[in-house]
């Protein structure tokens, strides 16, 4: 069902690790609608070598980049620029860690080193990618920049612990970026606030295969998987949603907006 949303667009995604990631979809999806772009990940993360696959289907150059450093972002604009031939039109953040969640503390027993590293990894990194950009004057006007959250930063869910406020925090560079970045050079910045999806991140957290499934009865569509966040995050890269910014939006099958499902109620 391509339409050549993206036909003649130039990117930069992030974050495909395996076909599970959100990122692997949406670079997929990238593709198909026409666009051309750079995958990126951390260097330890090109160890496991399933980008390559990635990488051929796309026919995308492969740069790698540690998201917390800013010279390894300024090298992903500068190649990414050289090897598209310009200026790009839009950018994937799709990056999350927390090493807190990965070694199972609890949120009354975190490791305040690693909280640092998990906002860092988590949040910072898209200030980053965007701060970056504005000064080599790396996106194209009407651009568009979209980062992925989860809706722990508005409700609280006791497993997802300083990863709640890595996403809070995120959403809030979303809209002062765009409040800047929109003045400055009409480029548009958002987050996709996602379902849980099962990917390497995802069921990395404790208790996730049992909220999968409550979600999935709480929300009237059920969970969104990651090839339907593809769908949306590339309609945001689009232009047909050039006055969409500095929003957080819900792409959850309406998960946000309802307070008890009869499923649940009925605990079926
Ligand atoms: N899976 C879910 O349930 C879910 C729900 C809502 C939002 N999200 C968000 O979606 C985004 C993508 O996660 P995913 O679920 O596709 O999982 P994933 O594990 O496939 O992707 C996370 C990516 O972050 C990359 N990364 C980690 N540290 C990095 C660093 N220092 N530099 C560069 N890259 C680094 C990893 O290599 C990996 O590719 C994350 O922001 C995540 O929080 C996920």
């Amino acid at each position: 069902m391509a339409h050549g949303i993206l036909a003649g667009k130039r990117g930069i995604i992030s974050g495909a690790l395996d076909e599970n990631s959100i990122a692997w979809q949406v670079a997929l999806k990238a593709k198909e609608e026409g666009a051309i772009f750079t995958l990126t990940n951390a260097p330890i993360a090109m160890r496991m070598g399933e980008i390559k696959k990635l990488a051929e289907v796309c026919e995308a150059e492969i740069i790698p980049a540690d998201a917390t450093l800013v010279e390894d972002i300024e090298n992903l604009y500068t190649k990414s620029m050289e090897t598209l031939g310009g200026k790009v039109d839009f950018v994937l953040h799709s990056i999350g860690m927390s090493p807190n969640i990965r070694k199972g503390r609890a949120y009354g027993d975190l490791n305040y080193d690693w909280f640092a590293k998990s906002i860092d990894v988590s949040a910072l990194s898209f200030h980053k990618f965007l701060q970056v950009a504005e000064k080599m004057d790396a996106i194209n006007e009407w651009g568009s920049v979209v980062g992925l959250t989860y809706m722990a930063a508005q409700r609280t869910f006791p497993f997802y612990t300083d990863m709640a406020e890595a996403k809070a925090m995120l959403e809030s560079i979303a809209r002062s970026y765009g409040y800047r970045y929109g003045k400055l050079k009409k480029v548009r910045v958002n987050t996709v606030s996602q379902s849980p999806t099962k990917t390497t991140a995802g069921s990395g957290i404790g208790g996730f295969d049992k909220f999968y499934g409550f979600a999935e009865k709480m929300a009237p569509l059920g969970n969104a998987s990651a090839e339907d966040c593809a769908n949306y995050v590339v309609s945001l890269f689009s232009d047909y949603t050039r006055m969409v910014t500095c929003q957080n939006l819900f792409h959850d099958g309406g998960f946000s907006m309802v307070g008890i499902s009869s499923e649940v109620l009925e605990d079926k």
